[in-house]
């Protein structure tokens, strides 16, 4: 793919696919990381002196204007964070988004609204894309974390414009070849989360692939079950216990070693502070629920983490939301961020809860990479190739 620096850049409308779908609350942004994230790009194409008109989603609209769903709470705060004015058009194509980029001066920045108000984005509406297009002179896609999206502002533009990755696309991409692509090996994986049927694709494609894999959070409560062990009033998807056993023996073919909790933290409320007990696997009572992997299970791999070069990590290990639960998330992310600071371990983690999960854990500086994408880093780490990417190629 091509990158800003090899784009002409001065007086040109550079429409650029943002992911600004960010948490909010009473219309406030309430975690702005995904803003920041799209500064660097932002600054670039300042620098060079395009016009930068910013195409992102909020949401899922379905295709029609719904108030609570408009980009312009994003106004202020990004506003606040470039240090320059930030203007707003009421819709993403037509006459009033041409208008408002017409207005344009070199180094402005317009954010357009919410490009699913039209259900053309979320088709991938070819008459869509042209009309996108339409305020542009080159594209730019600076969404990883929504490329796995084809929709027209993440794929069908890039075929109309010439089309340019972003420089957190380009982040992105370049952390997560150095952690699956082609990784330094041993190469290690943590996958947590509670349900392993959203994640079957992700650990057969894994295991394949890795070295080392390590099962955590409540989807591990089905592989124990699988094993023969009792999980009491656990979380557990019994249904799966032979989905669970066809990829322990995957794991098994491909040589990678797979580290399922050997102890385990039990309670019989999810409750802050409730009374937690570290029981051996399969001493688990009736009315007792498995909560988080036990310390000999952290330390276990904190040690297959010191003899490995590259780690991968999506989910956390136990309910970290909930004290004292998020022990084993916390200390193995701990024992991970030292390795990195020693130079010893390229850690890179992306999806859904994971940041949230090294947030508490007081590490995301720390780590080598922390991906803004949840869906995105998904699918990517069951191996797909992401649409939005894909159209970036040459
Ligand atoms: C995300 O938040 O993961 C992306 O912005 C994609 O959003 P979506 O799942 O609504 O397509």
């Amino acid at each position: 793919f091509r990158t800003l620096d090899e784009a002409e850049l001065a007086g040109k409308r550079a429409l650029v696919r943002v992911d600004f779908n960010v948490p909010m609350e009473d219309g406030r942004v309430t975690d702005d990381t995904r803003l920041r994230a799209a500064l660097p790009t932002i600054g670039k194409l300042r620098a060079g002196g395009a016009k930068v008109i910013l195409l992102a989603h909020f949401d899922r609209p379905k295709g029609k204007r719904v108030p609570e769903m408009s980009l312009r709470p994003i106004v202020e705060p990004l506003a606040r964070l470039l240090a320059a004015p930030v203007a707003f058009a009421e819709d993403g194509i037509g006459p009033v988004a041409e208008s408002a980029v017409n207005a344009m001066a070199p180094c402005d920045v317009l954010l357009l609204e919410n490009v699913r108000f039209h259900p053309g984005e979320e088709t991938n509406d070819p008459e869509f894309a042209k009309a996108l297009a339409a305020n542009g002179d080159l594209y730019v896609n600076d969404a990883f974390s929504a490329s796995h999206r084809a929709h027209a502002s993440t794929e069908g533009v890039a075929h109309l414009l010439p089309a340019y990755a972003g420089e957190q696309m380009r982040l992105e991409l370049t952390a997560l070849d150095k952690a699956l692509g082609h990784p330094e090996r041993p190469v290690m994986g943590i996958v947590g989360g509670s349900k392993v049927s959203t994640k079957l694709d992700l650990l057969r494609n894994l295991v394949t692939r890795l070295d080392k894999l390590a099962i955590g959070g409540g989807m591990a409560n089905t592989f124990l079950y699988a094993q023969g062990h009792d999980v009491g009033a656990s979380y557990c998807e019994k249904d799966l216990a032979d989905t669970a056993r066809e990829i322990i023996r995957l794991a098994g073919q491909n040589n990678c070693k797979l580290f399922l909790p050997i102890d385990i933290v039990v309670a019989e409320k999810l409750v802050p502070g409730a009374a937690a007990r570290v029981r051996g696997v399969g001493e688990v009572d009736e009315d007792e629920r498995i909560l988080d992997a036990g310390p000999e299970t952290t330390e276990r791999l904190c040690r297959a983490l010191a003899n490995s070069k590259t780690l991968i990590w999506n989910g956390p290990l136990g309910v970290f939301e909930v004290k004292p639960f998020d022990r084993a998330t916390v200390e193995t992310a701990r024992c991970a961020a030292q390795l990195v600071k020693d130079g010893r371990l390229v850690a890179v983690a992306g999806g859904g809860d994971t940041v949230a999960a090294l947030n508490a854990a007081g590490v995301t500086e720390d780590f080598t990479f922390v991906s803004t994408a949840g869906g995105a880093f998904l699918e990517w780490m069951e191996g797909k190739e992401l649409p939005g990417v894909a159209a970036l190629a040459r």
